[in-house]
């Protein structure tokens, strides 16, 4: 329950002033709910989706990854019923012109309705009912709409309905698409795995929370591909994968908790969904979903695009279409959550410091070098610098201000080890190595840094 007490409006100014994120076009006053990842943050990103590659793709005998693309041919999204389904309840109050998602309205007035279960009438009668104020205004409500989430945009120099493409709001379909290619080209026997990380894009009603609902985003999806029957077992094995992943990246366990739609919750496509859910200040929020999509989007694509899209068991020569097993996680959420848990303020002799305690893994710099006194140490301490490079880690360097501020700086930026170059590494290869954690600083040979890596 840490993070509920936690002032989420210092995070985020934190986060901007370190240089995680920045508001997107800040120079012209900004796009709405668009963020840029500054140098830490790029770094962060980087880290997470190195380590969902290691898990999710090296580690598991028969995954692999594509790289697919955001515009797709528009019969994709007819074929996977975004086209038809995907849209949020729209309600417009007339009195000051905004807009909202009349579910949300809903759920923050009374927790015990479930607005998944409710029709549009009826969604719009409990409002009309129910809510004749609403954010400081009179409230008088328009029937609600649906709105589609998707974004398009038109590809070529005509404008017509031909040339309407749309960006894709899950990378999932560029795998389904992909699967005759894939298992072709790399001969992969059932039970087999495609992933991939990339951008998608929805036109959120409500995009809000800083970067956990924006309509850019990144997603990292495993599409896993199993024996009709052999799903549950999939299901289960992916659904504690992808626990065990948020524990890697950092998170406490009381702060993320497993939730199973109910029966009304489920997509179109799903016969059962497990949410993981975060503890963020602002309350619980989706960090992944582990769905199991039946053989839907494979079925729906071969009868759109009357390509066969099955498998052939190579040891009784059956035919079957495959069941998929989907565990999909959004990176920029999982981003938010590991900074959010590991924000610290920390009291210390008449002085306080902000901390990021991050996992070694994801802390955008594993060790920062830096010269007791610049102008005796800085050829030293470039030297260790540019080795530890070498071996490929993520090293920051920095040289200006006292030793205490700098200290302070690789604190708030998550650092997990300082090495101070001293007069004694010239002289006995030694230097001192500083723990984040403990604030604890120890006397080590350079050889030592070698075991320690
Ligand atoms: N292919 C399945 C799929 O896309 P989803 O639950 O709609 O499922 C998966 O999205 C994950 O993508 C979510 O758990 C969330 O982490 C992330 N996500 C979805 N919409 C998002 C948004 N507007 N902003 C940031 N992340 C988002």
């Amino acid at each position: 329950m840490e993070n509920l007490n936690k002032n989420f409006q210092e995070i985020v100014t934190h986060l901007k002033e370190i240089g995680f994120v920045y508001q997107g076009s800040s120079i012209y006053g900004g796009l709405a709910n668009t963020w840029d990842y500054g140098p830490l943050g790029a770094l962060i990103t980087k880290n997470i989706k190195d380590l969902w590659i290691k898990e999710f793709i090296f580690k598991e005998e028969n995954n692999v990854m594509i790289d697919s693309k955001i515009l797709m041919n528009t019969k994709v999204w007819e074929a996977s019923g975004h086209v038809k389904n995907f849209s949020d309840p729209l309600i417009e109050n007339k009195v000051n012109g905004k807009r909202y998602r009349a579910d949300h309205i809903i759920e923050s007035i009374d927790s015990s309705l479930d607005p998944e279960n409710m029709s549009n009438e009826e969604m719009y009668t409990w409002i009309t009912e129910n809510v004749p104020k609403w954010e400081n205004s009179k409230a008088n409500w328009n029937k609600i709409r649906e709105f589609h989430l998707m974004f398009e945009t038109n590809q070529g120099v005509v404008v017509d309905s031909k040339s309407k493409v749309y960006l894709r709001p899950e990378t999932a379909q560029g795998i389904f698409v992909n699967f005759m290619n894939v298992q072709r080209t790399s001969r992969l026997k059932i039970p087999f795995g495609i992933g991939q990380i990339g951008k998608s894009f929805r036109n959120e009603v409500t995009p809000g929370n800083f970067i956990f609902r924006t309509r850019e985003f990144e997603q990292m999806e495993l599409e896993y591909f199993v024996k009709p029957g052999e799903d549950q077992k999939a299901y289960e094995y992916y659904i504690n994968k992808s626990l065990e992943f948020s524990k890697l990246v950092g998170l406490k366990e009381s702060s993320i908790r497993l939730r199973e739609h109910g029966e009304n919750e489920l997509a179109h496509y799903s016969n059962g969904t497990s949410d993981v859910e975060f503890l963020f200040p602002f309350g619980w929020g989706e960090l992944m979903g582990i769905a199991n999509r039946t053989d839907f989007d494979l079925k729906s694509h071969a009868e759109h695009s009357r390509e066969k899209l099955e498998y052939r068991d190579p040891m009784t020569n059956k035919v079957y279409v495959p069941f998929v097993i989907e565990p999909s996680m959004g990176l920029d959420r999982l981003t938010l959550a590991a900074l959010v848990d590991s924000y610290k303020k920390e009291e210390i002799d008449n002085d306080s410091r902000i901390v990021l305690k991050l996992d070694k893994k994801i802390a955008p710099y594993k060790f920062a070098v830096l010269p007791l006194n610049k102008k005796i140490h800085s050829n030293e301490a470039k030297r260790v610098f540019r080795e530890l490079i070498d071996k490929g880690i993520s090293v920051s360097y920095d040289e200006s201000g006292s030793i205490g501020k700098r200290y302070r700086r690789q604190d708030s930026i998550g650092t997990p080890f300082v090495l101070t170059i001293i007069d004694e590494t010239a002289t006995e290869n030694k230097v001192t190595i500083r723990d984040r954690d403990s604030m604890k600083q120890i006397t080590i040979s350079l050889d030592e840094i070698n075991n320690f890596i």
